[in-house]
């Protein structure tokens, strides 16, 4: 006797009929729209406090229809957010979410390609953004590079790549430590990013070889110091390796002098890298360009198009000018993964060659469709508004005896502190005033800015990468910070 076939799962619960996926897909679209629309009507911080409970439940053993989930994602989930679509957020440098970027991760994800090669849609369509990226920061044609995760992993696979150059022997295999190995020293000044520490000690350098020395008064590095360090870590039996320079630092914006510093690696034989996750994208400006002149003369570059390209999480770039150099570093291919002469499947670049990831999604992308609906002269002109807007914020704090400046204002950051007028308040008392104004800000929802601190004082810290933001948000924020530093001070000196 013959026994049916028993199915071992329910696939249809997984392998929906079109229209199906055609319904959810609406629903999840409308939802998006909704959350956009009603972002301003909300806290800027979505802060989650004492509704933490909802995150806290055991795994569900039994599913529930798809719009049971997504309404509870529209009750607890959407009007919780980090807030930066919002106008008046400006922390860090988390950009606002351009929603051709949040269509095409919905195109990337119903594809479903794993990216580390092979001769389909998805390796070309990163390849040629890579492409786009390394010719806008002046790199040559066959220039290399990868999609990563962010600026993090932008820098540590850069790095990783120049302490592959940098070190005799192959440091793959022998590693850096033991009696007879260089040790590699690194050069950035204090402003550098502290995703540069991590890719340091990641690589075996160690953190105390990496030399942060004091900048200027303008935030850059000084270049008489750095040629003294390193001429001190020769005679020391150092072997200098690496420079770093900024293209945007994130306190300040500050960009190094990146032509001098070139100069420098050139002549010293120093791999130069430049850190431009925040600000290299400004390049696609004409205006903007030239205070990145010597920047196309670097070995490698980071670079974010989740920050200044406004592409939603998560997409950071390796920029490398000699090709090969990412192979060199990263390829290591196991038996499975080869294909011999006949297959049809390699294509135009094999990206887990090129970083520490195999498996890897389609960043791309969103990155591309950004580009094309607006092409360099639509990103060119945001990141220009974004950087009036910091310049009028800039001359509205100077045009009040209630602020302070605390740093130049060279892309699209602004550092100022609240300072009493008519009162003189020690620098530790500032401190605690303008932190408190922070919280207070961010804590009632009318704003998201985060502090910092300069050359020991606590700055409040704007940073616009908003295409939503007005002049009239940024006003608001100088006279709410004004009310509440008063409100603060005087009732600390009462
Ligand atoms: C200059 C700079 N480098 C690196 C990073 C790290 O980038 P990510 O947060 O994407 O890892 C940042 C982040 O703000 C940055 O501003």
């Amino acid at each position: 006797m013959k026994r049916a076939e028993k199915q071992p799962h329910d696939s249809a619960r997984f392998d929906l009929p079109p229209d199906e996926v055609r319904r959810i897909g609406y629903l999840a679209a409308d939802a998006i729209a909704s959350h956009r629309e009603s972002l301003t009507s909300r806290p800027v911080f979505g802060k989650v406090g004492t509704a933490a409970g909802l995150f806290s439940g055991p795994a569900p053993e039994e599913g529930v229809p798809f719009e049971e989930t997504l309404a509870f994602v529209r009750e607890h989930i959407l009007p919780f957010p980090m807030g930066n679509s919002h106008p008046r957020f400006y922390g860090f440098i988390n950009a606002t979410a351009d929603p051709v970027g949040v269509a095409a991760d919905g195109l990337a994800a119903a594809m479903n390609p794993n990216c580390w090669g092979g001769d389909h849609a998805a390796v070309h369509v990163e390849k040629q953004v890579i492409g786009w990226l390394a010719s806008a920061v002046g790199f040559p044609l066959e220039a290399e590079g990868i999609l990563v995760s962010g600026g993090s992993m932008a820098n540590f696979t850069a790095l990783a790549a120049a302490r592959r150059a940098q070190t005799p022997g192959n440091v793959r295999e022998d590693g850096l430590g033991g009696p007879d190995r260089p040790r590699l020293t690194v050069y950035a000044s204090d402003q550098v990013h502290a995703c540069v520490d991590k890719a340091v000690d990641l690589l075996g350098i160690g953190t105390a070889q990496l030399r942060k020395l004091p900048a200027d008064e303008k935030f850059r590095i000084r270049l008489e110091d750095l040629e003294s360090v390193v001429a001190r870590d020769r005679a020391a039996g150092f072997t200098p390796a690496i420079v770093i320079g900024n293209a945007g630092t994130v306190n300040t914006g500050a960009v190094d002098p990146l032509d001098a510093l070139a100069d420098f690696c050139a002549r010293e034989r120093l791999w130069f890298h430049v850190d431009g996750a925040y600000g290299a994208m400004a390049v696609l400006s004409p205006r903007l360009a030239p205070l990145f002149s010597g920047m196309a003369r670097a070995d490698s570059i980071a670079a974010d198009p989740h920050k200044w390209l406004y592409v939603p999480y998560e997409a950071g770039a390796t920029l490398v000018r000699e090709p090969g150099r990412l192979g060199n570093t990263f390829r290591r291919f196991p038996e499975y993964l080869a294909s011999d002469a006949e297959s049809p499947f390699p294509g135009p670049a094999w990206f887990a060659e090129r970083g520490v990831e195999l498996s890897r999604g389609f960043k791309a992308l969103k990155v591309w469709m950004g580009w094309k609906t607006h092409g360099r002269r639509g990103y060119a002109a945001s990141i220009e508004n974004d950087v009036r807007l910091a310049r009028f914020l800039s001359d509205a704090v100077d045009g009040r005896p209630e602020f302070e400046r605390l740093a130049d204002t060279v892309l699209s950051i602004v550092n100022f502190r609240y300072r009493p007028a008519g009162r003189s308040l020690p620098d530790a008392d500032l401190d605690a005033v303008n932190r408190r104004i922070v919280n207070r800000l961010v804590g009632d929802g009318s704003f998201f800015l985060a502090p910092t601190v300069l050359k020991g004082r606590t700055a409040l810290r704007v940073c616009i990468v908003n295409f939503r933001t007005r002049e009239k948000d940024l006003l608001a924020l100088l006279d709410e910070a004004a009310r509440i530093g008063e409100e603060i001070s005087s009732a600390s000196a009462g």
